[in-house]
């Protein structure tokens, strides 16, 4: 039931508050200000030298923020692959090391062979999956569900951010346990979490906004999306959900590394959505976007209002976010990532649901 909306994916981008909400109280006690998961784990983060995470498509997305995420939280190395490489290159997996994998439906085949490669080596399994019932779920040697809902839509979506509200709640927990953050750090994270939900029903009232500017984007044949931090894997995320819903050609890169080729791309006919929370790294992503509009190219913002004040830069439009603590970015960020394919796509009559050539459910190989 798509209740009063044209697609299940907008139905499914608008939930989100509702669901990432769920989520967070599923994995917070908000009177304690603490993370509280929901069951035990059968490993100790504070024993660990090392994550391993593999996932395909968006999860392997939301992998890479996680990593940010674990890195500095908790202080923990993260190596992460697309489940399809992890299962071929067979990496050496220390014995009682944990291996956390990132599946919507729990189902698809490379990640599953991944996570039963990692089982064989004597790691330990995590898994953050949507379909409680699902192989991936039932093989890991633990659980962290994402609760979401059933997710119709062949873009992921809800399951995306509620993918994130969990991998940062993990993060949190693996950073007490290994002693990186104290009691008030701690309390911070959660405040911050606690905002989400709201935010992200506020970035959902730029629709409108969204809905002119992907008249323009429908216009392009490439389009660029740039990010640094987390907000890398965002570009990454913002140009997969492009291209599979509209068929334009979209590539995310690290904003950073621009100089090294795909500046030679830009002119006036290439738009590049650039996804800059106003955070510490911004004055860098600022010169980027000046290279950018000193070759005549289409600046998109996705930021904040002091981002754009202090970039001062003309763009082609600014999507204004509200201000977000920049460490739970990238879930309210996701709305507007997913709003510029959406409309985009519907703009063009393009089957948003069930676009070509994709299956909701990637069971082969
Ligand atoms: O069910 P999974 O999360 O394991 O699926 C992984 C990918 O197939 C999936 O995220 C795919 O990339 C989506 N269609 C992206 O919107």
């Amino acid at each position: 039931d798509k209740g009063n909306h044209r697609h299940f994916m907008a139905k499914e981008i608008h939930e989100q508050p509702e669901v990432v909400g769920r989520t967070l109280a599923h994995y917070v006690d908000m009177a304690g200000g603490r993370i509280a998961l929901p069951g035990p784990l059968p490993f100790e983060f504070a024993k660990l030298s090392r994550l391993s995470i593999t996932a395909c498509g968006t999860a392997f997305y939301a992998g890479l923020v996680a990593k940010y995420w674990f890195e500095t939280i908790a202080r923990l190395p993260v190596e992460i692959d697309v489940a399809s490489e992890t299962r071929y290159r067979e990496p050496p997996l220390e014995s009682g090391g944990l291996t956390l994998v990132i599946s919507q439906s729990g189902e698809t085949a490379d990640t599953l062979a991944s996570l039963r490669y990692a089982k064989a080596q004597g790691q330990h399994t995590l898994s953050v999956v949507n379909v409680p019932t699902s192989t991936i779920a039932r093989e890991s040697s633990a659980v962290m569900p994402t609760l979401a809902g059933p997710e119709i839509g062949v873009a992921s979506t809800k399951a995306f951010s509620c993918q994130l509200t969990v991998l940062l709640c993990l993060a949190i927990a693996a950073g007490r346990a290994r002693g990186t953050i104290d009691a008030a750090r701690e309390r911070a994270l959660v405040d911050a979490l606690i905002t989400v939900p709201g935010l992200m029903a506020e970035s959902v009232t730029m629709e409108p906004q969204v809905e002119t500017l992907a008249r323009e984007i429908a216009k392009a044949r490439d389009v660029l999306y740039l990010g640094r931090g987390t907000s890398y894997p965002m570009a990454l995320e913002g140009a997969l959900k492009l291209k599979e819903i509209s068929y334009i050609h979209a590539e995310g890169y690290a904003a950073g590394e621009l100089k090294h080729g795909p500046i030679a791309l830009i002119d006036e006919s290439v738009p590049v959505i650039v996804i800059a929370p106003h955070d510490a790294i911004f004055e860098k992503t600022v010169s980027n976007m000046q290279e950018v509009a000193a070759r005549g190219g289409k600046i998109i913002l996705v930021g904040d209002a002091r981002g754009a004040a202090a970039a001062g830069l003309d763009t082609l439009a600014t999507l204004t976010m509200p201000d977000v603590d920049p460490v739970v970015a990238p879930i309210v960020y996701a709305v507007p990532v997913q709003l510029i394919a959406y409309h985009t796509a519907v703009f063009m009559g393009k089957d948003v649901d069930q676009p070509r050539n994709l299956a909701k459910s990637v069971t082969v190989e």
